[in-house]
Order: C-alpha cells, then sequence, then structure tokens
C-alpha cells in the first residue's frame, strides 16, 4: 500500500532567509509533500504581513512543485492534523537552537502523539543566519546578499526606502 508522507515546515519567516530555502529545498526530497506554513501571530510585530509573507515565499518555492505555502494560527499540532500530515520539520543551526525545538517537539508530541518532529541540521554556510539579523544588518545599512533570495532583498530595499521616505 503507497502512503503519501507529509510535512509541515512552521514559522513566521519574517523574511525567509537562504537558511529557510535550503530547508525547504532538502525537505522537499525526503517528503511526497511539504507545506510551507506561515504563523499568523500579530503580537510579534512583524516586518512584512502574513500576506507579503506568502507572496514571498509562492515566489521562491515556485521551483519546487511539491511544495505549498499556508498560514495558520492556534495549535500547530491542530493545523498539522486539518492538512493530515505525519511530520513537523525544524531545522537546527546551532547548539543554542535546542533547547528550545526539544521542548517544543516534546510538548507538541504531549499534544498530539504521533505527530513526529524531523530535525534537520542546517548547512553549515547559513548556520548565522536569522531573520531577525538580516533585518538588523539591513536596517543599519549592512550588506545582505547571499543571506536571502534576491526577490526578497528586492522587498526589504523597496520596504526601507520607503521607511525613509516616510521619516524624511
Ligand atoms: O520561526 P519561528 O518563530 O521560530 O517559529 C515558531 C513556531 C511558529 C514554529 C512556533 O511558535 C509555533 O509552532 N507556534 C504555534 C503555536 C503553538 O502550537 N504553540 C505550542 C508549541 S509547543
Amino acid at each position: 500500500m503507497s502512503r503519501s508522507l507529509v510535512a509541515i515546515y512552521p514559522g513566521s519567516f519574517d523574511p525567509i532567509t537562504n537558511g529557510h530555502l535550503d530547508l525547504i529545498q532538502r525537505g522537499s526530497r525526503l517528503f511526497d509533500r511539504l507545506i510551507v506554513a506561515i504563523l499568523r501571530n500579530e503580537t510579534k510585530s512583524p516586518l512584512f504581513s502574513v500576506h507579503e509573507r506568502m507572496d514571498m515565499l509562492k515566489e521562491v518555492v515556485k521551483a519546487y512543485p511539491n511544495v505549498e505555502v499556508d498560514s495558520f494560527d492556534g495549535l500547530l499540532v491542530d493545523f498539522a492534523a486539518k492538512r493530515s500530515a505525519q511530520v513537523l520539520l525544524r531545522g537546527i543551526r546551532a547548539i543554542s537552537d535546542y533547547e528550545y525545538e526539544l521542548q517544543t517537539a516534546l510538548m507538541n508530541r504531549r499534544l498530539r502523539p504521533g505527530l513526529e518532529t524531523v530535525f534537520l541540521l542546517s548547512n553549515e554556510a547559513h548556520s548565522f543566519i536569522s531573520s531577525r539579523l538580516v533585518k538588523e544588518v539591513f536596517g543599519l545599512g549592512g550588506k545582505i546578499s547571499g543571506l536571502v533570495p534576491p526577490s526578497v532583498e528586492a522587498r526589504l530595499e523597496r520596504r526601507l526606502s520607503k521607511s525613509k521616505r516616510k521619516g524624511a
């Protein structure tokens, strides 16, 4: 009997980085279907709206036919059940990620036994990249090419020049 393995790759993706993209590429090879799921959480005061983040993600995952983009709120395990996913995919960049990821994975397992969390180690070339640092460096005038997809860099540039104009 053939069975389709569906995984969810959840996150804030504010914005998507090349580290996220690497995980998406590798996840798309491991699973039959990969759903990249953006958390709709306005309390985090994101730089980009959910709509903008959906657009950015859709643009960069176009190359992977078995990858789709969705958004969710509430519990991740409930969203996983709604989308009939068997796996949650998360990346680990460094030991500092491990503690949070361990706690979250164990809580998710308690909430929904049988839903497995699979961790992939970040490619070492990306292990220092985070959305938070990308925004900080970019906001202070640093170079971020190679850290985010070119379409995301262009969007960041538009966003920064708009906010400069507002402040002018
Ligand atoms: O990119 P992030 O911010 O590290 O992603 C965190 C995310 C979205 C995976 C996590 O905050 C999450 O799953 N939130 C949904 C709410 C939930 O299910 N909370 C209980 C987790 S134990």
